[in-house]
């Protein structure tokens, strides 16, 4: 005994519910349906692969939806699944943070009851591996013009006057937050937060784009840009910013809440699936529509 681990769960839902819970748990929360064996199919339901474990919708001829007993779901992009979850109208109902984790509650389409927490962050930047998040100083404007062209001539596009970029931003009075995170007295990562110019149904509305940032090539994947970006979009907030746009991969910023949905309503010369969005106050409706252009320095850019 001692032994015992979860395989799968179980949540129930009324006969005939698979197509609702496909488009909610496969295509709201993008979970992979996988088949039921054979002799079970007869029965209906739909089964679904989380990171280790399975997740079964089974159906249940007098159904009734658990209002208090629920399955928790750790994800990366608690923002993202919360703003998705929004824009389709599930409620959302916060609760206090476990151990440090966010957390939610929201609601299947049957009324089920269903946890959201921030997954536990990886062993890096969080253990206190000797990395500082602190404001960028001049004395660190060689070291971050260093950065900027070692990180993105490691990219597919190869530099591309990003440490100009900076410099320019600077030059214009028109950088909002600048970070770098240090690594044994050097500096390890840098982003810049910008001013821009954004309407939204008609109004100006406070606007931040997220560019550039980079890590240097040797410490990527330690956490370390994530830590920048939080510690940028907290800075954002204090601010009192409205909304925030990154130019940047669909893969990667999603987990801080940018959505590729919120800024598709935006008119931009940068307009495309590259282009994300994110409310900074992730209670404000999203607009309608506007306008979003970023400071005059990246029309200078070569
Ligand atoms: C983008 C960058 C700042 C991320 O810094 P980092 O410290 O390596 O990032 P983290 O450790 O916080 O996160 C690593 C994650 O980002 C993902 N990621 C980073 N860049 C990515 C990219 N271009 N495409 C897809 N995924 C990317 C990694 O796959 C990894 O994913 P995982 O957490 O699911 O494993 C860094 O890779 C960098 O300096 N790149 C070169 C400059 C650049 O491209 N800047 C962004 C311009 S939009």
């Amino acid at each position: 005994m001692g032994n015992l681990a979860i395989d799968h769960v179980q949540i129930a839902m009324p006969v005939g519910g698979e197509e609702a819970a496909r488009g909610f748990y496969g295509g709201l929360l993008g979970l992979t349906e996988i088949p039921k064996p054979a002799n079970m199919a007869s029965r209906g339901g739909c089964w679904f692969q989380l990171a280790t474990q399975q997740l079964h919708m089974g159906t249940e001829t007098d159904f009734r939806p658990a209002k208090k007993a629920h399955v928790a779901l750790a994800t990366k992009d608690l923002d993202a699944v919360r703003a998705r979850l929004q824009a389709h109208g599930y409620t959302i109902s916060v609760d206090a943070a476990i151990d440090g984790r966010r957390r939610f509650f929201s609601e299947d389409p049957f009324g089920n009851r269903i946890e959201f927490l921030a997954q536990r962050s990886r062993e890096t930047v969080a253990s206190g591996a000797a990395v500082t998040i602190r404001a960028a100083i001049d004395a660190d404007r060689d070291a971050i013009d260093a950065l900027h062209r070692a990180a993105f001539a490691t990219t597919e596009f190869g530099y591309q006057g990003e440490a100009e970029l900076v410099r320019a931003l600077d030059a214009d009075s028109d950088i909002l937050v600048s970070l770098v995170a240090e690594k044994a007295g050097s500096v390890a990562g840098h982003m810049v937060f910008s001013r821009m110019t954004v309407e939204a149904d008609g109004q100006p509305l406070s606007g931040a784009g997220l560019a550039p940032v980079a890590v240097e090539p040797a410490l990527h994947g330690q956490g370390i840009g994530e830590a920048l970006i939080r510690a940028g979009i907290a800075a954002l907030r204090e601010q009192g910013c409205a909304i925030s746009f990154v130019l940047g991969h669909e893969g990667y910023y999603p987990r801080f809440g940018y959505s590729p949905e919120l800024a598709a309503r935006f008119a931009s010369p940068f307009a495309g699936p590259h282009f994300m969005a994110m409310m900074l106050d992730s209670d404000a409706a999203w607009p309608l529509g506007g306008r979003a252009d970023y400071a005059p320095a990246f029309g200078r850019m070569g």
